[in-house]
């Protein structure tokens, strides 16, 4: 080895000890007779005093060097003197003095500071992603991450689940984005599919008979990508036989809990984990990813304003819409721009307007508040126990806009108001789903999840005459506003997916094309099963405390699906297409 001992390891157990480390030159100042060099490797930093009284050669090779070289140092562990300890550092108290300096590597100069975590263009930054990679911040999301990759494996192992790979060259899975295709050579033609999921595949180790299956699973979705998408992700993928939806939950709130504790000390976790309807989540919070941290809940104003000779009230509640409100705490003085900037947000989710009325000592005032009666903002008042001070935010529109904008100036009353504690990771589960949701473009009902989702069971009769009533088996775990999981008891019985596929659509034929295997094999004895796949990347980016999972992820593509740094994707040689036989057209 280069090295006997890490630099960041150094303590003052090690005072006295020849040490041999090996690393990069994070940082150098050079006093002449005397060169400090903070030297770094992957446990960290520690100061190398190099002085040309007590090694002149050492001191000749250091003044050489510069950030980033790659070097060698023998020396001594020494105390620093009491003035000179760095508290900021785990080795602060301590010091190398060098008697040897060998250079292993020099290194241009970087393109940006790799010492400290200063905003750096992100473009340039996934360009040079090794170097980023070097940088503090990035190196403690990696190692994060590994950790609670290795908590998975181990918590997964205990509960008696096996870890199973599946290929990644298979057929087109129905997650419902577009799949990655990678063309046969042998077959010409032919394309596999990479998967979006591997959920045919952990279904049918199921019928294999595995009974608790789990991977840390490479997913593929080429889908328009967003702080929380990647176009290969990774997912917790598990499944497991002979149970009901309950039982998996507890596995994975089991494993959560235990979790968060483990691999981020500093964080809190709210048990057990709430559960709430689909339904009621949208009821109250105008979303099925509600942040739960904290609660300006959206309030039911249309029997309030029933009666409004108000226009817009009057003409929404005629429409079949919707009045509600939420109340921001404080919020009454917020100024003309302000109001407009909230107006922008609730615009952008479709809505119309917003009404706004900040309780003042005077009364409720607001551009809305001289169409409205003293005895309907009195009844407003009270149901929504506003007291002054407060600011009312209003959207009438049809219930979905009403959802969005509501939901949308929560979260920017989050933001704006600080109301999430950052170190708080709130869990809840939402649950029954619709079963189909209505494709009104190609005018034809969708699987909500995926088409071998079990439907609840008392609501399956309605399944043929009228499928929005049914909901199904399926259920998604949220945390601080993300989703982070979503899974469904399976349909394992063939008369109830042959009825699926019916609502879906497909003919006999078209079952038998894409999914003849799953069928198949369902008739040689399937288990009851069901299962769940949290994802891997926005679990990390919360506990990371990131708002986007590029910064989770050793080596992402950019929002344009791109790799900076290989120039991924690129172009092919001819020769490459013609034994793919594939011909690009003209206009490519
Ligand atoms: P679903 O498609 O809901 O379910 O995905 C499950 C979880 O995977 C994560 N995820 C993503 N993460 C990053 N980038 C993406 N593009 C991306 N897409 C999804 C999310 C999501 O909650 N086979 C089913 C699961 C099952 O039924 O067992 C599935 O994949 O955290």
């Amino acid at each position: 080895m280069f090295k006997n001992q890490s630099c960041g390891d150094l303590r003052l157990a090690h005072v006295g000890s020849d040490v041999t480390l090996a690393g990069w030159v994070h940082l150098r100042r050079d006093f002449g007779g005397v060169i400090f060099i903070v030297l770094r490797d992957r446990a960290g930093v520690v100061q190398v005093v190099v002085s040309a009284d007590v090694a002149p050669d050492a001191q000749a090779a250091a003044s050489e060097v510069r950030s980033e070289y790659v070097i060698q140092v023998e020396g001594t562990v020494r105390r620093r003197p009491a003035d000179q300890i760095n508290a900021d550092w785990p080795t602060g108290e301590v010091e190398v003095e060098a008697r040897n300096v060998l250079i292993l590597n020099s290194a241009k100069t970087p393109p940006f500071y790799i010492y400290d975590d200063s905003v750096v263009d992100e473009a340039l930054r996934l360009r040079y992603r090794y170097l980023d990679l070097r940088r503090a911040r990035m190196q403690r999301n990696i190692i994060l991450r590994h950790r609670v990759v290795q908590f998975i494996r181990q918590y997964m192992n205990a509960q008696g689940f096996l870890e199973i790979e599946t290929p990644y060259l298979f057929k087109s899975t129905p997650e419902g984005a577009r799949d990655y295709l990678v063309p046969s050579r042998v077959h010409p033609g032919k394309f596999y599919a990479l998967p979006q999921s591997p959920q045919q595949l952990k279904q049918l180790l199921m019928v294999a008979g595995y009974e608790r299956y789990y991977q840390i699973a490479r997913c593929f979705r080429d889908e328009d990508l967003r702080g929380d998408r990647q176009p290969e992700f990774t997912q917790l993928d598990l499944e497991m036989s002979f149970v009901h939806r309950d039982d998996v939950l507890d596995v994975i709130e089991g494993m959560f809990t235990a979790m968060v504790p483990e691999v981020t000390p500093h964080k809190r976790v709210l048990t057990p984990f709430p559960r709430l309807s689909h339904a009621e989540a949208l009821e109250r919070f105008g979303t099925d990813k509600p942040d739960l941290r904290f609660g300006m809940e959206l309030a039911s104003l249309s029997g309030v304003f029933r009666e409004s000779t108000f226009r817009v009230f009057q003409d929404t509640i005629a429409s079949h819409g919707q009045i509600k409100g939420i109340v921001a705490p404080g919020c009454a003085g917020y100024t003309r721009r302000e109001l407009d900037e909230l107006t922008e947000i609730v615009r952008r989710e479709g809505a119309r307007g917003l009404v706004t009325l900040a309780l003042t000592h005077e009364g409720a005032k607001g551009p809305a508040a001289k169409f409205l009666t003293e005895a309907e903002v009195a009844a407003m008042m009270e149901h929504l126990g506003v007291s002054e001070g407060d600011l009312v935010c209003i959207v009438a529109a049809e219930p979905k806009v009403v959802a969005a904008s509501l939901s949308a100036l929560r979260l920017a009353f989050r933001d704006r108001l600080a109301l999430a504690d950052p170190d708080l990771i709130t869990f809840g589960w939402v649950l029954d789903f619709p079963m189909f949701e209505w494709n009104a473009e190609e005018e034809r009902w969708d699987a909500a999840h995926h088409p071998f989702t079990w439907p609840r069971p008392h609501t399956y009769e309605a399944m043929m005459a009228d499928p929005k009533a049914v909901l199904s088996d399926a259920y998604d775990l949220v945390c601080n506003g993300w989703e982070i999981a979503s899974g469904s008891i399976r349909v394992h019985d063939p008369q109830v997916q042959a009825d699926v596929f019916r609502v879906l659509g497909y003919s006999a034929a078209d079952a038998q094309a894409k999914f003849g295997h799953m069928m198949e094999a369902f008739s040689y004895g399937a288990p009851p099963h069901g299962g769940i796949a949290p994802g891997i990347d926005r679990l990390m980016a919360i506990l990371a405390d990131e708002t986007n999972i590029r910064e989770v992820i050793a080596f992402p593509k950019t929002s344009q699906a791109t790799d900076l740094m290989a120039d991924a994707p690129a172009e092919v040689p001819e020769r490459q297409l013609h034994d793919l036989h594939i011909r690009l057209a003209d206009e490519v």
